[in-house]
């Protein structure tokens, strides 16, 4: 390891929940997110990033640059002119050398300290539990012994809502530009005329003796946010901005006793009127409720009260699984930031990161299904609401549109569906859904088809039609036809694309005459169905349960029969009928999804297909950084194959370490009892060990999962990218706390059946559970897996289910 590869930029302080970045330079922007239901904010530990109100596209409120140079442009940025010395907290944009700096990135809030010469600067950063803004509680302290006289700069600067269209459309954008300035409030009116019913505001709760709202006054036609002219000369010009770029930007003079401080609460709001209640006067924005929720605000000690009840929510949450093993790597993922990533990716899907845009995509259905099984112990009303939403985006024959628009929940036409795994996730996360909460209440909603009004039947009608889905679109191997594609949305099977204009995912998808199959979504049909049989005995629909255990049988013999590759699954055939993931082919041999999840189904244990599938992955795709996607990778396009082997080798899909499917891998490694290789799989990719190792080179946040690491085929294996809107985070979640550490929510009570290392030592999971609080110490006595005894208050049960009551109890599992 170089020196380089050693250096530290932060560090975990597991008691107050917050990773502490203590070098502004990150080899990558490290950013955390703010808001919780409908005003979202992503900030870097610079303080970049931006706001919006639930649809990072269509209501993006400040606006980002991404890709930019320098990299996370854009931002809340507090502007502090200490003499001829200007500076900001986060370092960024002047880069001024800082005496102190310190970012603290916290469960939905951020909090950034900088010192120079003599004056700390602190700003928390939150969006308060239920409200449409982003608090930014400045505080500024002397801490020198003489007088200070600073001059103090805010900046936010406006998306013009649409973030595709702001970022395109600059014939009419730079001229639609409005403003409004009252008191220290200033509002960004943009196309509040006749269609907009919205707006924005930027206030802080004290006089001001300025503003600006004109970008190009304020900064300079050719200065930059480094060196905005205003700042730079310690003159506001109170500008108002038309067409343009609109700002916001106040103007505040401050002094300072030695040791003396003041706080100053910055609000970033948006607010919605009815139509008939727009205007308060011609061309004027009726601003009732923006003062409303300005004198909710206003003060610290409001604001105080605001952040305190965000922590007790966190607090509430973070207490419904907790775990005590003695390793604080693994207790701190299990107990925060894997939960908490979960959390960010069920309200984000793959919508807005510092690798996702905001634009591209809405919330995928396979993804956001996904996401909803790291979430739902957490609050089970909204995972009930997202399937309701998800499943309405369901066509009548089962297929599903592959995305939809978190705004309006309507899926989206431009990419369609036909991604032939999508419907069996929603049986994923509805069963997960029951399991967590006894609600099978949810099984009889009325839910409609494409958003259709009086196209409603009820969501188990929905989950039939999803198994149904699978068999009615079986190749001749009877797998599973693939589609446009499955889980691995770059396995193009049907697409055949020589033009590099076409996009891979909604180009020609050629249905007639294909033999395309796919192995991986032959094993999520086990999986799954074998959820769905149970389900259905579960409420009494026998025959039901009878009809889809056969056609699961069916699945499991064409598995074993056309899906055997002799030391592990194949992973497709081709359109052609060709074997894909085959020893017979020329590279990629082997693939990780296919063994992920028929191992999960357990397809072929009793024949040691998996124990041998197991194997393969540990001999071709295990790495030092984890699991790679497939081996060998691909070095040339293939032109029956799509968008994989466009990748570089080592990247993305072609043989990158998805950190998602690992732990497909590690369940199945659970599930056939090897904890010592579930365990060192896991590890490998668990951020705590990551952050410990690799800081550097990993490049990407260290407190979260990446989608993907760079596999041992790539220039830099190892490196991390698309941090954050993982499906990873869920699965990780789903793989620690239900297959590790083996507590499994089921419908009648909590299955105990943990798989672990031999070195494991007895550790304790404290989990609130409907109306139950479990106390549950497992001790392991060095077994892999097996729970001989389970104690529960006292008293021995039979079999590893302890069954549901309410109140607290006491566990006591020896293995
Ligand atoms: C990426 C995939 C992604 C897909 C969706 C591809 O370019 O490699 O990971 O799922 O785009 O748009
Ligand atoms: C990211 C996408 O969001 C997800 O849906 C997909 O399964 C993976 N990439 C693999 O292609």
């Amino acid at each position: 390891m170089t020196m380089e590869q050693q250096k530290r930029y932060g560090h975990f302080d597991d008691q107050h929940r917050e990773y502490v970045i203590t070098d502004p330079q990150t080899p990558w922007p490290w950013i955390n997110y703010l808001g919780n239901e409908d005003f979202f904010s992503l900030i870097s530990n610079t303080a970049g990033g931006y706001s919006f109100y639930k649809d990072a596209k269509f209501r993006r409120i400040t606006r980002y640059r991404y890709n930019n140079v320098p990299m996370d442009n854009g931002g809340r940025y507090f502007y502090i002119k200490d003499g001829d010395t200007v500076w900001n907290p986060g370092w960024k944009p002047c880069k001024t050398p800082l005496d102190f700096y310190e970012c603290r990135h916290g469960m939905s809030y951020t909090r950034i300290t900088g010192r120079k010469n003599g004056v700390e600067a602190s700003v928390l950063f939150f969006v308060p539990l239920k409200k449409w803004a982003e608090v930014q509680k400045l505080t500024l302290k002397n801490e020198s012994s003489e007088t200070k006289t600073l001059k103090l700069f805010s900046f936010e600067e406006w998306c013009l809502w649409n973030a595709a269209t702001d970022m395109e459309n600059f014939q009419r954008n730079f001229s639609t530009g409005e403003v409004e300035i009252e008191g220290s409030t200033i509002y960004h009116k943009t196309e509040y005329r006749e269609r907009r019913n919205h707006y924005a505001f930027y206030h802080v709760n004290t006089p001001i003796q300025g503003f600006d709202t004109d970008r190009e006054t304020f900064v300079g036609l050719y200065n930059e946010f480094a060196d905005p002219q205003a700042v730079m000369e310690g003159k506001p010009r109170n500008s108002h901005a038309h067409g343009w770029s609109p700002i916001a930007s106040h103007y505040i003079e401050v002094t300072l006793k030695p040791g003396e401080s003041k706080d100053f609460v910055f609000l970033l709001g948006y607010i919605e009127n009815e139509q008939d209640e727009k205007f308060e006067a011609p061309q004027m924005i009726n601003k009732k409720k923006a003062h409303a929720l300005i004198a909710e605000l206003d003060s610290t000690a409001k604001v105080d009260k605001a952040f305190a009840e965000l922590c007790e929510y966190w607090d509430a949450l973070l207490n419904i699984y907790k775990v005590r093993t003695g390793n604080d790597k693994l207790d701190r993922m299990v107990n925060i930031w894997n939960q908490y990533q979960c959390m960010v990716t069920f309200n984000f899907s793959r919508s807005a990161s510092f690798f996702e845009s905001g634009v591209g995509r809405g919330m995928g259905f396979r993804d956001s299904n996904q996401d909803l099984v790291g979430f739902v112990h957490q609050i089970p009303p909204r995972a009930r609401q997202r399937i309701i939403d998800i499943a309405s985006t369901q066509f009548p024959d089962g297929g599903c549109y592959h995305q939809y628009q978190p705004l309006t929940k309507r899926g989206n036409n431009d990419i369609g569906g036909g991604f032939n795994d999508d419907p069996c996730w929603l049986i994923f996360g509805t069963v997960a859904y029951i399991k967590e909460t006894g609600d099978f209440s949810i099984l009889d909603e009325m839910v409609p088809f494409d958003n259709q009004p009086g196209s409603e039947v009820t969501l188990f009608e929905h989950l039939k039609i999803s198994m149904d889905h699978v068999i009615k679109n079986l190749g001749p191997h009877m797998l599973p036809l693939i589609g446009r594609a499955d889980w691995n949305d770059c396995l193009n099977l049907n697409c055949f694309s020589w033009d590099p204009n076409e996009s891979f995912q909604t180009t020609e998808n050629v249905s007639e005459g294909t033999k395309a199959e796919s192995l991986m979504i032959a094993g999520l049909f086990v999986v799954t169905g074998k959820d769905y049989v149970a389900l259905c005995k579960k409420i009494g629909k026998a025959e039901e349960a009878a009809r889809m255990q056969k056609a699961v049988d069916e699945m499991i013999e064409a598995v074993k029969k056309h899906g055997w590759d002799g030391e592990w699954y194949l992973r497709a055939y081709d359109f052609y009928g060709r074997k894909i993931g085959s020893n017979e082919c020329e590279e990629a041999k082997i693939f990780i999804e296919s063994q992920g999840w028929c191992t999960m189904a357990e397809i072929g244990a009793e024949d040691g297909m998996v124990a041998k599938s197991l194997d393969s992955c540990k001999k071709y795709l295990e790495c030092e950084h984890g699991m790679v996607l497939n081996n060998p990778a691909f070095t040339k396009y293939i032109y029956e194959y799509g968008e994989i082997s466009s990748y570089p080798e080592g990247y993305k899909e072609n043989a990158g370490i998805f950190c998602h499917n690992n732990p497909w891998v590690i369940i199945g490694e659970c599930l056939a009892g090897r904890g010592n290789d579930a365990w060192s799989h896991y590890a490998k990719i668990l951020p705590s060990y990551v952050e410990e190792k690799y800081q550097t080179l990993h490049k990407v946040e260290p407190y979260v999962n990446c989608q993907m690491v760079a596999g041992k085929d790539a220039y830099k294996p190892g490196e991390g990218k698309n941090s954050w809107l993982t499906g990873t985070a869920a699965w990780m979640w789903y793989t620690v706390s239900e297959f590790i550490l083996g507590i499994k929510p089921d419908y009648d009570g909590i299955r105990i059946d943990p798989c672990l290392p031999e070195t494991a030592t007895d550790y304790t999971v404290q989990r609130k559970f409907r109306e139950a609080d479990y106390e549950i110490t497992i001790h392991p006595n060095g077994a892999q897996k097996g729970v001989k005894q389970i104690v529960v208050d006292g008293k021995p049960i039979d079999g590893t289910v302890i069954p549901y009551s309410a109140g607290k109890h006491v566990v006591e599992v020896t293995m």
